[in-house]
């Protein structure tokens, strides 16, 4: 396994200086993107998409070529070796080896970039995993709000479409709550932020999610059970008393995502329905100064008459990706200087000592790719015990823990699993689990008659 090469798996792994920094960054180049190619020539970029693409393999192409370096395409992982069974484990390390000094890669499970970074000598872009992040899409989305609203602290933007498994969402959700945005969530009914984000969100960003107003978005959220999410800041907690929920009163942002059908059950399929928006929807009060993004492709929840409206900004926000990106690559390959460190999101990992991989998403990369990973997990809390997948975020459903150097099991929300050190943690099904591995009940104290 690798170590002391910078990657860029999630949002987390940036501080808000830092992404504050690749702002000015991308806004130099921007002037004139074709002034830059003295900024990496001689270094190689390999795209490895195992997932369609148009936007974010082509800017990030673009963009390695405008500084001046070259680029590898695996565009159609079909026709590599993937295709005769080699695992991604051993893709990554063969392009990182001498062919490219930085791989860039989609893939369909979720955890694929934070596998690919443990095994990669070269530095590794996640340019979307599964269902779970696609942080650079996010960095694309930052910019272009500080670019069009001046600053992201406090502005207003509403989520649309498939929350649940558009993973835009979910790196975009993550990095609002840190610069301190409020989220207004209208998802397509059944397609909501999913519980592992929502908890994250809480535990971790100090989100406080409340019932939101949406009377003045108009059609856009007719049959929606709209929520709002607000970073917790003094000021703001006192207008959570209004039991009719917070008022939308002025949107910033309208941010629209296509249902992602390539990752539905046969049942979701059949529900699958369509927000649209169209002049008409954009009448709505609160929507009067609200720029129109969507990471594209879009399907038919933005109508075409929309595209001449000046408030629709989602085909410069496409173009926008390519000064980002080159940032990206400029600080991953040590060629611009970021000089801000802040503070990043850093969440201890823990490897699976014992036991079976404990992870119960079947599209997990632990799952998918059983023999070269290393199942890990990080601790959300301590009281009750509860932990997730290092690699797909989703919750671990264990509702026993053990205790490797004891050799006892307890339940979760036990005061005795509290006791437990994280590195000893062995997550068990259920009592038969537990005895199978070879664990001894804990005595429980005994009442008082
Ligand atoms: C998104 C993706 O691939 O997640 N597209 C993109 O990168 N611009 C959104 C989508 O496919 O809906």
């Amino acid at each position: 396994m690798q170590s002391g090469v910078r990657h860029l798996v999630s949002i987390d792994d940036l501080s808000l200086a830092e992404i504050q920094a690749l702002f000015e960054h991308a806004k130099q180049f921007s002037t004139d993107l074709r002034a830059w190619s003295h900024l990496c020539p001689g270094l190689i970029s390999a795209s490895l998409f195992y997932e369609p693409s148009t936007r974010t393999r082509l800017s990030f192409e673009s963009a390695m070529l405008r500084l001046g370096g070259g680029v590898l395409t695996a565009a159609d992982m079909r026709s590599s070796s993937a295709s005769k069974g080699e695992s991604l484990a051993d893709t990554v390390r063969v392009v990182g080896g001498s062919y490219a000094d930085l791989i860039v890669l989609r893939h369909a499970s979720e955890g694929a970039a934070r596998l690919a970074a443990q095994y990669s000598p070269v530095p590794v872009v996640n340019a979307g995993d599964g269902s779970h992040e696609h942080p650079t899409q996010t960095l694309c989305d930052l910019y272009n709000l500080w670019i069009e609203r001046g600053r992201i602290d406090g502005i207003h933007v509403v989520l649309s479409g498939d929350l649940r498994y558009s993973r835009t969402i979910h790196s975009f959700v993550y990095a609002l709550a840190r610069f301190g945005a409020n989220i207004v969530c209208v998802p397509l009914p059944g397609f909501e932020l999913p519980g592992y984000v929502m908890q994250r969100l809480r535990e971790e960003f100090g989100v406080e999610p409340t019932r939101a107003d949406v009377s003045r978005l108009g059609d856009l959220a007719r049959e929606c059970d709209a929520m709002y999410l607000t970073p917790q800041k003094p000021h703001q907690l006192s207008l959570f008393t209004d039991a009719k929920g917070l008022a939308v009163e002025r949107v910033d942002a309208l941010y629209m995502t296509r249902p992602q059908t390539e990752r539905y059950t046969a049942d979701e399929l059949s529900r699958t329905r369509v927000v649209h928006l169209g002049k008409e929807e954009m009448a709505a009060e609160s929507l009067r100064e609200a720029v129109v993004m969507h990471p594209l492709p879009r399907r038919d929840e933005i109508s075409p008459d929309m595209d001449s409206d000046p408030r629709s900004i989602y085909f410069k926000q496409a173009a926008r990706g390519v000064p980002i990106r080159m940032a990206i690559l400029g600080m991953l390959l040590n060629r611009i200087d970021l000089s801000a460190p802040g503070e990043r999101v850093v969440q201890p990992m823990y490897p699976v000592t014992r036991g079976s991989n404990p992870c119960a998403n079947p599209t997990c990369i632990s799952r998918t790719e059983s023999r070269h990973v290393t199942p890990s997990y990080r601790l959300a809390s301590r009281a009750p015990v509860r932990a997730y997948c290092a690699f797909c975020s989703q919750e671990l459903p264990h509702r026993w823990v053990g205790c490797s150097t004891t050799g006892l099991f307890h339940e979760r929300d036990s005061p005795a699993a509290r006791k437990i050190r994280p590195d000893h943690l062995v997550f068990l099904r259920d009592e038969a689990d537990a005895l199978g591995q070879g664990f001894a009940a804990a005595v429980r104290p005994t009442q008082p008659s």
